[in-house]
């Protein structure tokens, strides 16, 4: 092999390793300039062909013409690869749908929960709390309720193999804060409940209720009516009508059932109240002495009132929901609407 060929191959070797570090089309551009470009190594090599012995001048032609194919191919592919680098890159199809980007919201059930609160802070209650697992104690015994109670039943409560319950009403809480503290008391307690419901488009194994309770000198029922109705109006709307009927709960005397005039129809009746004109909300009544007595409060000189609703009544009826279930399925199409 004559030098002139070793010079070829030698060309040929850097002008590959200088492409293959290439990293833009400035980088290949100056390679070619380098290497096949008017003042570059090959035309300088060509002109030596004239110095090489005749004999050995085909197989130096055949190198040369060689080497220049490799360096123009090799040239070529590291443009082609950049260029699809590039592409892959900064490409954009406008024809693809923009990504939507989701906005949370409040679920109906946390919603009425917070405005409830709310309306009831104002009104100077406090917020207590209680766990979700409560003792026989709490949730009946010193609640009034009787041994031979149907609530109490394995069929509506659940019960831990340690004796302690998932509670079937926030009402314990009353029973948590009036130990805890002497009188006067004015709390409200959010939170979850539990019982042992067949799921139906009104019922649920868990759900929430607000509690309240009212402990003071002198408290009457007509305090009781006047806070319920200033809260339904506060929270439904100044049209809204309440009833209050005569009902009984272990743990109030009198006690009382009170309903919202049905803000879907105002009162014509319709599905949603089942034609009664009335939506059911709210048990409450009087305290009842004996849970004064429980807790160690002087029901000569201590008077209250109880209340406990269920939020979720209020969140089907606040959207128009017919079906409870909804609010527990947790499907985005059904939470986006609120
Ligand atoms: N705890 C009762 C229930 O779950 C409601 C209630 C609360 C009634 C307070 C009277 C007083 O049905």
């Amino acid at each position: 092999m004559t030098d002139l060929e070793k010079q070829l191959l030698d060309a040929l070797e850097q002008a590959e390793q200088m492409l293959a570090d290439a990293a833009n089309n400035a980088d290949v551009e100056a390679c070619r300039i380098q290497f096949i470009g008017r003042k570059g190594v090959l035309p300088a090599l060509m002109k030596k062909m004239g110095d090489v012995a005749p004999e050995d001048r085909p197989a130096a032609g055949k190198t040369l013409n060689r080497v220049k194919q490799g360096i123009t191919q090799a040239l070529e592919s590291r443009e082609a690869e950049l260029r699809s680098v590039v592409a892959d890159d900064e490409a954009i199809d406008v024809t693809l749908p923009g990504r939507r980007r989701t906005i949370g919201s409040i679920h109906p059930v946390a919603r009425v929960m917070d405005d409830a609160v709310a309306i009831f802070r104002r009104m100077g209650f406090v917020v207590a709390d209680g766990p979700d697992l409560e003792t026989v104690h709490n949730n009946f015994d010193a609640l009034n309720t009787p041994a031979d109670h149907p609530s109490r039943d394995v069929q509506d409560t659940f019960y831990l193999e340690d004796g302690r319950l998932l509670r079937t009403q926030t009402s314990p809480v009353q029973i948590r804060v009036m130990e805890s503290q002497p009188p006067p008391v004015r709390i409200v307690c959010p939170g979850r409940c539990y019982r042992r419901d067949t799921p139906d488009a009104t019922h649920s194994m868990n759900f929430h209720q607000i509690e309240g309770l009212y402990v003071d000198r002198n408290v009457s029922l007509a305090d009781l009516k006047g806070v319920l109705s200033e809260f339904a109006r506060e929270l439904m709307g100044p049209d809204v009508k309440v009833r209050f009927r005569p009902h009984f709960f272990p743990f109030t005397e009198p006690s009382i059932e009170y309903d919202f005039s049905c803000i879907m129809c105002e009162g014509k009746g319709c599905s949603v109240c089942k034609n009664s004109g009335w939506l059911e909300i709210s048990g409450a009544g009087m305290v009842d002495p004996n849970v004064f007595r429980n807790v160690g409060y002087d029901p000569e000189v201590w008077t209250g009132y109880a209340f406990g609703m269920g939020i979720e009544r209020i969140a089907m009826i606040r959207h128009a929901i017919n079906d409870i279930r909804l609010l527990y399925e947790n499907d985005v199409r059904f939470l986006a609407q609120f």
